[in-house]
């Protein structure tokens, strides 16, 4: 059992954590960040799958997450920007197929073009009104938080498509749950923390740039700065002992794993918050995060990776860029690497979809993602190279994708718990940042300033 003494011990060497021992390493501080899986970048992972390089996980950065761009650039690391270049197809409810210009909205009938602007106008009003912030403080938050956010957008317009497109962004696109698991007010959130709705819309915003070698190589060359003093892979925390002796006072911890003991004045648990429970507290943590992290859980969703041996739709004058609410793949984007003469798809299949894919046999559901691929972008979607999924639901370490959010009117009840310390323990992680809110640039905000918390204390 090896002991090691510190300023601070963090749980967890995701984009938060990593971010947050290097703002504490910088200011002087002794840190140690114990890491559960035999990698670092939680969240963010790279690999090569059959000769194919695959972004696992997190990737694409948009124009307003600036810490994470400040990151990014101060490593010295490069970006490119995704392929999008010609026409977007589009799925109607009926099934139709429509090759339209990604300018524009969707093709739909003039009636579900208006319901669909009424209902993009009064998220972009209420994103800017309520902010990403301390959405749980508006006066609006109990009744924005008690409506599911399906019965919320027929409220406001009841054209199904509508609904269903629009609904399509926040709950299979970000949230990966169904429309009606969460409110009016966790759609709100989502929105302001990407700037507005509109932006979240936006896949040449919101789908920006991605990072040349993946988005864990940004963790992986922060942990290799921290060095292996200060980041220990293989060492799952699994007892926190806290003491809190009031105002001014020392406060200690210390996190054991099997093999390890860390004595530490200070704790951050930068963790995803379904996993909180994960860790043995002594004393247990008070009664109200013992309440409220019952009510906070990751949404689900398959990450289709789809190798070519050229990326085929651009001769055929598409971007790739393809949308189909009602079908089992809702989004589909050109996904190719930098420098890579391959052509990828990326794909998401969401929530209850998900789970009837996983449901089927591997021979069906590989049959099912290539016939979707197909009608999007034709026959030719069919002859993949390298066809992978990823399986975040089936990861200890993680239980799902993209990120956690809160049950029906959880939000306002408990949101401005969810980053109070208990103790010497803080928490940080993307899920319970504000602007970033879900995404790394989230976790690397909320990592540096969980850190200038503990700094100023
Ligand atoms: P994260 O989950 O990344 O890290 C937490 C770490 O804690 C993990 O390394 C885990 O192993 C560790 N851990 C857990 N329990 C532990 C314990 N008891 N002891 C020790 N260690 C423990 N974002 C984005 O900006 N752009 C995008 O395109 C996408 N797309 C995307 C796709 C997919 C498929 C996923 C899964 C996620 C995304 N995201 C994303 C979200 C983004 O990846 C996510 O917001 C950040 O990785 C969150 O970083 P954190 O450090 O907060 O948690």
């Amino acid at each position: 059992m090896q002991t090691i003494d510190r300023d601070v011990v963090i749980i967890g060497a995701g984009p938060s954590g990593l971010n947050a021992a290097r703002r504490l390493v910088a200011a002087g501080k002794s840190v140690a960040v114990l890491e559960a899986r035999d990698r670092v970048g939680g969240r963010t992972w790279s690999d090569t799958i059959d000769g194919a390089f695959i972004e696992i996980g997190g990737q694409w950065i948009s124009p307003d997450q600036t810490a994470l761009k400040a990151l990014v650039a101060e490593l010295g690391k490069e970006t490119f920007q995704r392929y999008r270049e010609g026409a977007s197809v589009y799925i109607d409810q009926a099934g139709e197929r429509h090759v339209y210009s990604g300018d524009d909205e969707f093709p739909v009938s003039a009636e579900t073009s208006a319901a669909m602007d009424t209902m993009i106008a009064e998220l972009d009003k209420l994103a800017a009104e309520i902010g990403p912030t301390e959405p749980w403080a508006h006066p609006r938050a109990a009744e924005l938080d008690t409506i599911s956010f399906h019965d919320w957008l027929h409220s406001i317009a009841d054209d199904d498509e509508a609904v269903n497109n629009i609904a399509l962004y926040i709950a299979g696109g970000m949230l990966t749950k169904p429309a009606y698991a969460f409110s009016a007010l966790q759609a709100i959130l989502m929105a302001a923390s990407a700037g507005s709705f509109s932006n979240l819309i936006d896949e040449d915003f919101i789908l920006d740039e991605r990072v040349v070698g993946g988005m864990q190589s940004v963790s992986v060359q922060v942990a290799e700065e921290l060095g292996d003093d200060v980041v220990f892979l293989n060492n799952p925390v699994r007892f926190l002992e806290w003491s809190d002796n009031g105002p001014g006072a020392a406060a200690d911890v210390t996190a054991r794993t099997d093999s390890m003991v860390a004595n530490a004045k200070h704790a951050i648990v930068a963790v995803p918050p379904n996993l909180y429970s994960r860790i043995s507290y002594e004393p247990p943590l008070p009664r109200m995060q013992h309440v409220v992290h019952q009510h906070i859980s990751m949404g689900l969703v398959i990450k289709v990776h789809a190798v070519y041996g050229t990326p085929f739709w651009r001769e055929d004058g598409l971007s790739a860029s393809c949308f189909g609410a009602s079908r089992i793949i809702q989004e589909v984007y050109d996904n190719t690497n930098h420098g890579d003469t391959r052509g990828t798809l990326v794909g998401f299949i969401s929530d209850e979809k998900a789970e009837r894919i996983w449901a089927m046999s591997e021979e069906d559901r590989r049959e099912a993602i290539l016939s979707e691929l197909a009608a999007y972008l034709g026959e030719k979607a069919r002859d993949v190279q390298v066809l992978y999924l990823s399986d975040w639901g089936n990861e200890e370490w993680t239980r799902g994708a993209y990120a956690t959010s809160y049950d029906l009117g959880g939000l306002h009840r408990w949101g401005a718990l969810q980053n109070e310390p208990v103790g010497p323990i803080f928490f940080a992680s993307s899920d319970i940042a504000a602007e970033g809110y879900q995404h790394v640039d989230g976790a690397v905000r909320i990592g540096q300033a969980t850190a200038q918390r503990i700094l100023d204390a």
